[in-house]
């Protein structure tokens, strides 16, 4: 452990915590959300940055937080990344598999090249090549890399003292009524939900293992690709019941809760975070935006 020493009255003082995707976006809340309770938190992300963002605005976060690189699509870079925290830090408290994400497609069988660019998949001139691509990075980085990263945490893990806590973070587009615009992304979701259920019978009482599945929550990219023109989401956000998206400090707020002792016999669950919206609502506005640009 370095840095001041936080009040051992906060939930998650003196625990370890790795954050995936801490370079922007909901990955931050969460991170800045861990430092506050406590914990000492080591986020990564895919380029070199020079700590975790904004960690030096919450009292002694600067000090007990890392930003190193780390691509959760190369088993060779996550054993790298891990292996150095547990040099550096001794033990592995909580993981939170954050780093994640697609951009909505207007036919799951003809991916236009603008989106399979701003999704990041690997290029293809031919349409369908470039579609089978597509949706092979989705299932890799929201299903198969999560499960990657938390295999190798629970090396760590079944070699400490205590629970340790893994948390997913899936989405209401894996909801069973389906994910039009999202089908891939969808699947690997609810195939994360699924796989939360299964470690979390595996691996307890070495590690508890929830999911957290979020609706809408507001991030730039959220803010640029989803809402678009409708910057206020005045149309998209009259299907969900709490007319907002949520923050990335609200997500942060419940993985606190989640790793903390107030949730010690919470094991196996997937908690809906999305404002109560209905499944299925949201395709239709979430497409708009990537349309516009198309
Ligand atoms: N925002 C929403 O409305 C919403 C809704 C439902 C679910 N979610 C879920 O919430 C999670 C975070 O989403 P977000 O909206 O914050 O996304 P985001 O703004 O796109 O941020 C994604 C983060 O993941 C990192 N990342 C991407 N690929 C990576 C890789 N191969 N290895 C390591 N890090 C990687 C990115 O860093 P670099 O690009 O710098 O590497 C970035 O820090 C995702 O799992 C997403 O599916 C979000």
């Amino acid at each position: 452990m370095t840095g001041s020493a936080p009040s051992t009255d906060l939930p998650l003082s003196g625990k370890v915590a790795i954050v995936t995707g801490t370079s922007r976006g909901v990955g931050v809340g969460i991170a800045h959300e861990l430092l506050r309770a406590g914990a000492t938190v080591i986020g990564c992300s895919r380029g070199e940055l020079p700590g975790l963002p904004g960690a030096e605005t919450v009292e002694g976060g600067a000090e007990r937080s890392r930003q190193w690189v780390c691509d959760q699509g190369q088993i060779a870079s996550i054993e790298a990344f891990v292996t150095r925290v547990v040099e550096e830090f001794g033990r592995i408290d909580i993981l939170v598999n954050n780093a994640g994400g697609t951009v909505p497609s207007p036919s799951p069988e003809a991916v236009p090249e603008l989106v399979q660019k701003i999704q990041g998949s690997p290029r293809a001139a031919d349409e369908f090549e470039r579609s089978a691509l597509f949706h092979a990075f989705a299932v890799q980085m929201n299903l198969i890399s999560p499960l990657w990263f938390a295999l190798r945490v629970y090396r760590e893990m079944r070699n400490q003292d205590g629970t340790g806590s893994i948390v997913n973070i899936s989405s209401g587009a894996g909801h069973p009524a389906g994910a039009p615009t999202l089908v891939s992304y969808g699947a690997a979701k609810s195939g994360l939900d699924h796989l939360t259920r299964s470690l979390a019978i595996e691996w307890g009482p070495t590690a508890r293992v929830n999911c957290l599945a979020l609706g809408p929550t507001m991030t730039d990219n959220f803010q640029q690709f989803v809402l678009g023109e409708d910057s206020e989401g005045a149309t998209y956000f009259k299907d969900v019941p709490l007319g907002r998206a949520g923050t990335p400090a609200e997500v942060g707020r419940t993985v606190v809760f989640l790793c903390s002792g107030q949730a010690d016999y919470i094991n196996g669950t997937t908690i809906e975070m999305d404002g109560g919206m209905l499944p299925g609502v949201l395709y239709e506005n979430g497409l708009k935006a990537i349309t516009d640009l198309l």
